[in-house]
């Protein structure tokens, strides 16, 4: 199938791409690049254009033969929406109708649509089922609602078959290790976590630790992206039966805040200072999903969800893109320097000080302090003495491999 894939330059959009090309479709991305990456997609064809131009998505619809479309293009931070409120309704809400019009008009009539845990609030019920009342508590999740219901509408007097996916909290990368998250202003936690353990913030913040939970930290449901891509992939293969279904994508298992924050350190190796703050509004105790629905409409199990892998593939990513796709390659880890090389042969130090050492001379490089040569950081972060670096440099010299 020749697939549009809308929001396909963002974090859950780009792993869609990937998926959509690993099971043998077409795909073309609409995308305006205000929060996603050209680099996310490599070479598949991009439109770089916005759901609020109307010509642009007409004349896509006119060049390519679209069969189905998947729609991610969305504002999605939460502060922002409490503070921008008219931003979230005419992106998400205005730009999904146009989209929803041009299909229409080209008469494309397949659209997996995304949702959010969001539409449904502060839950009376956990694990949320799909029919639990909806009563969002900030703009981001109003909006994602009201898109929902007018589709709802839209699909009961135009050729339009769409399922709505309720992602719960999207987390991990793709186990290449290729692509990844990369918000500029990043609010979501696991990111976070691992920008500490990059040493690009000097310390997390939990918020909220009398919570009536097993540890007093909120408790959310991480599910990988890499699951969220396939269930996308399965409800185009059922939409027919499907049409007008909203379905949880969730794990279903919690982690608490506390429980993520360790698992964070156990996985980079990393410590960092964690502080704890009063609750924040509208942060719920418990989000967990119900995926029966997903298990049985879809066929879809989380099979990557397990959060030690969400946490493995996260961390493959940041500590290779530090700076995210902006990342100097020349000096990451994982691409292994002569220098580190010969220090690990020596006994000198470790690769996972190898990988500290490259962390380090990336955070020296982007607060545009140059590039400090690996034995001196070495030497200065206490890995090898003097003497040490001597003896690399001699072998080094040598040529020696
Ligand atoms: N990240 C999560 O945990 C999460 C959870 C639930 C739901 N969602 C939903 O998943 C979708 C993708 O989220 P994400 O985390 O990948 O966000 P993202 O910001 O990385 O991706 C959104 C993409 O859409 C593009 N875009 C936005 N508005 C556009 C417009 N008007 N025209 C064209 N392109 C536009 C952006 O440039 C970006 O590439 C969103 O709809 C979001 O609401 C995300």
């Amino acid at each position: 199938m020749k697939l549009l894939i809308v929001g396909g330059a963002g974090y859950i959009g780009s792993h869609c791409v990937l998926e959509s090309l690993r099971a043998g479709h077409e795909v073309v991305v609409l995308d305006d690049l205000r929060t996603g990456h050209r680099e996310a997609i490599g070479d598949v064809d991009l439109v770089e254009g916005s759901l609020h131009q109307p010509n642009v998505l007409r004349s896509v619809f006119e060049t390519h033969q679209i069969d189905a479309v998947f729609n991610l293009a969305a504002s999605c931070s939460v502060p922002e929406s409490v503070h921008n409120p008219g931003l979230y309704y005419h992106n998400n809400l205005a730009g999904t109708l146009n989209l929803a019009a041009a299909m229409v008009e080209a008469g494309v009539t397949r659209l997996v649509h995304s949702s959010t845990a969001a539409v449904y609030g502060d839950p009376e019920e956990v694990p949320i089922p799909e029919d639990h009342r909806m009563q969002p508590v900030n703009p981001y999740g109003d909006s994602k609602r009201l898109v929902e219901c007018t589709l709802t509408e839209m699909a009961k007097a135009h050729d339009l078959k769409h399922v709505c996916l309720r992602y719960f909290n999207a987390a991990g990368a793709d186990a290449s290790g290729l692509i990844g998250e990369d918000h500029a202003d990043e609010s979501h936690l696991i990111p976070i976590l691992l920008q500490c353990a990059l040493g690009h913030r000097s310390h997390f913040t939990i918020f909220g630790s009398d919570w009536e939970t097993r540890d007093g930290s909120c408790i959310r449901d991480f599910v990988h992206v890499t699951d969220i891509a396939r269930a996308h992939l399965m409800a185009l293969e059922r939409i027919d039966d499907l049409a007008g279904e909203s379905i949880n994508l969730g794990s279903s298992h919690g982690a608490s805040v506390r429980e993520v924050v360790d698992i964070a350190k156990r996985v980079t190796g990393c410590e960092f200072d964690v502080r704890e703050e009063g609750r924040r509004d509208g942060d719920p105790a418990v989000l967990l999903a119900s995926n029966e629905k997903a298990s049985s409409l879809l066929g879809w199990t989380p099979d990557n969800s397990d959060l030690d892998f969400i946490m493995e593939t996260a961390w493959r990513w940041h500590r290779t893109h530090p700076s995210g796709y902006g990342s100097d390659f020349r000096q990451i880890p994982g691409q292994k320097s002569r220098f580190g090389e010969l220090a690990v042969k020596l006994g000198f130090v470790t690769e996972q000080d190898i990988d500290r050492v490259l962390i380090e001379q990336d955070k020296i490089r982007s607060e545009g302090r140059g590039h400090k040569m690996m034995g001196l950081c070495m030497v200065e972060m206490g890995l090898i003495s003097t003497t040490q670096l001597v003896e690399i440099l001699r072998h080094y010299d040598d040529g020696e491999e």
